[in-house]
């Protein structure tokens, strides 16, 4: 090929990379499925357990099913004693997500058979990640906070038991059920930067623990996962829900991002984000701590705004993570933990791709375009 047919598509927009039954994302419509089921319907009918068992085994699960997985799950949630060592030796100065790729990446040790890599082995890790990452993240939190850890309970629902190992009391049923919506919405979505890089790692066939911690150090970006944090740090600078509009203008006349909207294939309302969004509305009515009534209502102003200024023209529209932060912290999740959160529940999604695109591998290894001068003279460093 001639260097003039060279087609750059950065940031491999509109690149298909593989075939998938796993998520239909329909950017124009605003819609979404996991395994066909659309998300408002999984959102509504189902828990994590369930989604998380259909994005790794393909079907939903029958009740027996769902029992002997949602125990593994259960099983799974001690965490080896040396991880506990591990969060203790960083500092504050450390991002949670950065300890947490840590963690995972130690937890590869405690793997008795790193050779065996059949896909019944590469699920039970795929089960293991997903059942300790909130332990780790959870005991994060707490480290952060000087208080103690908390043992795991073995009856709460996983994301239950999150919140419960996070905070110290058992969530009541309506931050059950919102933190269950966060962690189903958050799942799975397509090849997103981050399950994209755990293909590329898994296509040279490093192993799961390897493909997820790059999928955990690809979501800290505040262009991907890390954007719930900068959207609520937006909305904490933005202190008075009467300085809404002002900051947000002022920020696009300076050609600032408004972190949580815009994606690069919805070009319509995220269907994730209309959920919470509706969520979050219903959630205003009800709150009495005058600190989360403040960030709702400037949430709720700025999406207003936005959508006057640039959903209409330009089609940046928000996103979930847009309005995750303000529910976070109405359920008592630091904003550093935002991220790390996510990457609780997207381990699934990366990990069902991962073993998906085994099925059919091949080598992630584009091209790029040289666009430096050929055979140039060395000069020694003498007469440089
Ligand atoms: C997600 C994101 C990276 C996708 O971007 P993309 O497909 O690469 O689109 P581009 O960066 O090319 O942006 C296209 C245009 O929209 C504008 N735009 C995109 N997102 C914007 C935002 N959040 N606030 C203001 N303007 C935005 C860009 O400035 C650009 O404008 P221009 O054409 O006048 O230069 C981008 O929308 C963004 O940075 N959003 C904020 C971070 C975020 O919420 N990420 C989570 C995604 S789930």
């Amino acid at each position: 090929m001639t260097d003039e047919n060279i087609i750059i598509s950065k940031g491999l927009e509109g690149i298909y990379i593989a075939d998938t039954t796993l998520c239909k994302i329909d950017g124009a419509n605003g819609k979404l499925w996991y395994r066909g089921y659309p998300i408002e319907v999984l959102a509504d009918k189902s828990s994590y357990e369930e989604v998380a068992f259909l994005l790794l085994y393909g079907h939903l699960p029958k009740k027996e099913e769902l029992k002997v997985f949602t125990q593994r799950l259960i099983s799974e949630r001690d965490v080896p004693d040396s991880i506990a060592d591990i969060i203790r030796n960083f500092t504050g100065r450390t991002h949670p997500n950065d300890i947490l790729r840590t963690c995972v990446s130690a937890i590869s040790a405690f793997d008795t058979d790193m050779a065996d890599r059949s896909s019944d082995a590469n699920m039970d890790r795929a089960i293991k990640l997903t059942a300790k990452m909130p332990t780790i993240v959870a005991m994060i939190g707490r480290y952060r906070q000087g208080k103690p850890f908390i043992n795991p309970s073995r009856t709460l629902s996983h994301s239950s038991n999150f919140l419960y190992m996070l905070t110290g009391v058992e969530p009541d049923k309506e931050s059950a059920k919102l933190i269950d919506l966060m962690f189903i919405l958050h799942a799975e979505h397509g090849s997103n930067a981050s399950t994209f890089s755990t293909l590329v790692t898994g296509s040279t066939l490093a192993d799961v623990y390897a493909a997820v911690v790059a999928g955990i150090s690809t979501l800290r970006g505040p262009l991907h996962g890390g954007a719930d944090e900068a959207a609520l740090n937006m909305m904490r600078a933005i202190g008075e829900p009467d300085n809404t509009e002002t900051y947000i203008e002022d920020a696009l006349a300076g050609k600032q991002r408004i972190m949580g909207f815009g994606h690069r294939v919805y070009k319509a309302y995220d269907p994730r984000a209309k959920i919470v969004y509706n969520y979050l509305k219903s959630f205003m009515q009800k709150t009495t701590d005058p600190k989360i009534e403040k960030l709702l209502e400037i949430a709720i102003r700025a999406e207003k705004l936005m959508e006057e200024k640039l959903s209409k023209t330009k089609g940046i529209w928000p996103n979930i993570d847009f309005f995750s932060g303000p529910l976070y912290t109405a359920m008592g999740i630091p904003s550093e933990l935002f991220t790390p959160v996510f990457a609780c529940s997207r381990v699934v999604g990366w990990t069902a791709h991962l073993f998906e695109y085994w099925e059919n591998n091949r080598l992630f290894r584009p091209l790029d375009h040289y666009t430096g001068q050929l055979d140039i003279k060395y000069v020694p460093i003498e007469q440089r």
